[in-house]
């Protein structure tokens, strides 16, 4: 049987491998779906890609025509300069709100010029401190609510009652309607979701062909055990994948998804990359942190790749640098 491609309703044939190019929709909550791939902000200060609000409505357009809405933000990218600059591009373009999701997060504390009253970096997970953040999000990203509001990092500090108290406050007001976590181990969901009475909606977490912790350390366990989608961030190992020079793992991965590629018909090692992290049974939503177009588009070619058991081994040994027990 040759290979099938479904791109936007057409099936093309590629040797013996089934593929699809749209991007499929994850349902995260009862009134709440989250597209298959993410694009996330972080980069998007201090990227020779963009350099007006005009570059960044074409990123955000491009993502949406190519079937990614959901956009990942925190009140911090850019030393706090992210979600404005996205927010011009927004308020350039305000019907676009409607075909998408807007993710943000909170709690940690920088320190710098835009924050002159932190003596040190710290994480805030006070009822104040996620109120205040949250009025600052939506004024700097032009919107009247935010899709899903996530704890950053884990707070030593954070008293989930309070925690729950503000995701009430937000709710009620209509300024936040769904909420999650980032970076956080499965006792700290655990913790936090025991005192909520809405379902966490994700945890987001580094993974990658780089970076396999969560694999193997309960944190994906977890998500499939409570069907829980986990969005990732850095899918490519935040360039780690191209650039290690001096990095065992990129070295003896780079050959191997380069052969995958050509076998899977994709456009680079990256789309490798990204169909290995969906093909995980925790359905996670890699965040694409790419700030070039072009790539948005090449990304959207890992969807729908039926990724071959023993070549998703193979890729998995490469990046462990032994074979498994
Ligand atoms: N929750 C958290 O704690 C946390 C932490 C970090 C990030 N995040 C989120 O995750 C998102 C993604 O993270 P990330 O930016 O590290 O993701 P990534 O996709 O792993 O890395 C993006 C970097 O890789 C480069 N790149 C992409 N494709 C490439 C290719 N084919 N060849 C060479 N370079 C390539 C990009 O450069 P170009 O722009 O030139 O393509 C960019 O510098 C962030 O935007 C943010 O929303 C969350």
């Amino acid at each position: 049987m040759g290979l099938a491609v479904y791109d936007a309703g057409n099936i093309r044939n590629f040797g013996n491998i089934a593929m699809k190019s749209q991007v499929a929709r994850r349902k995260m909550a009862a009134d709440l779906e989250f597209s298959q791939l993410a694009w996330g902000a972080w980069r998007l200060r201090g990227s020779e890609d963009v350099s007006d609000a005009d570059d960044v409505l074409r990123l955000i357009e491009t993502a949406l025509d190519h079937g990614i809405t959901t956009f990942d933000h925190a009140d911090i990218y850019g030393r706090y300069q992210c979600e404005s600059f996205f927010g011009q591009a927004m308020a350039k373009a305000p019907h676009l709100r409607r075909r998408m999701e807007i993710v943000t997060k909170c709690n940690i504390a920088l320190l710098g010029d835009a924050r002159p009253e932190h003596r040190i970096g710290h994480y805030n997970t006070s009822k104040a401190h996620v109120l205040q953040s949250i009025d600052n999000s939506l004024r700097n990203l032009h919107t009247d609510h935010i899709d899903a509001l996530l704890l950053h990092r884990p707070d030593p500090l954070m008293i989930a009652d309070e925690v729950a108290d503000a995701f009430a406050t937000l709710r009620q007001s209509g300024k936040v309607r769904h909420f999650g976590v980032s970076n956080f181990t499965p006792s700290q969901f655990d913790l936090l979701q025991s005192r909520l009475d809405q379902p966490l909606m994700t945890n987001q977490v580094e993974c990658s062909v780089v970076e396999l912790a969560p694999i193997f350390d309960g944190t994906f366990d977890q998500m499939q055990q409570h069907r829980v989608f986990p969005m990732i961030w850095s899918p490519l190992g935040g360039a780690r994948l191209f650039s290690g020079q001096n990095d065992d793992a990129a070295a003896r991965l780079r050959p191997i998804l380069e052969n995958l590629r050509a076998k899977y018909g994709l456009p680079g090692v990256a789309e490798v990359a990204i169909a290995w992290l969906l093909h995980l049974p925790c359905q996670p939503l890699p965040v694409l942190g790419t700030m070039k177009p072009t790539r948005i588009i090449d990304a959207t070619q890992a969807c729908g790749i039926e990724f071959d058991r023993q070549d998703w081994f193979t890729i998995l040994v490469a990046a462990q640098g032994h074979p498994v027990p």
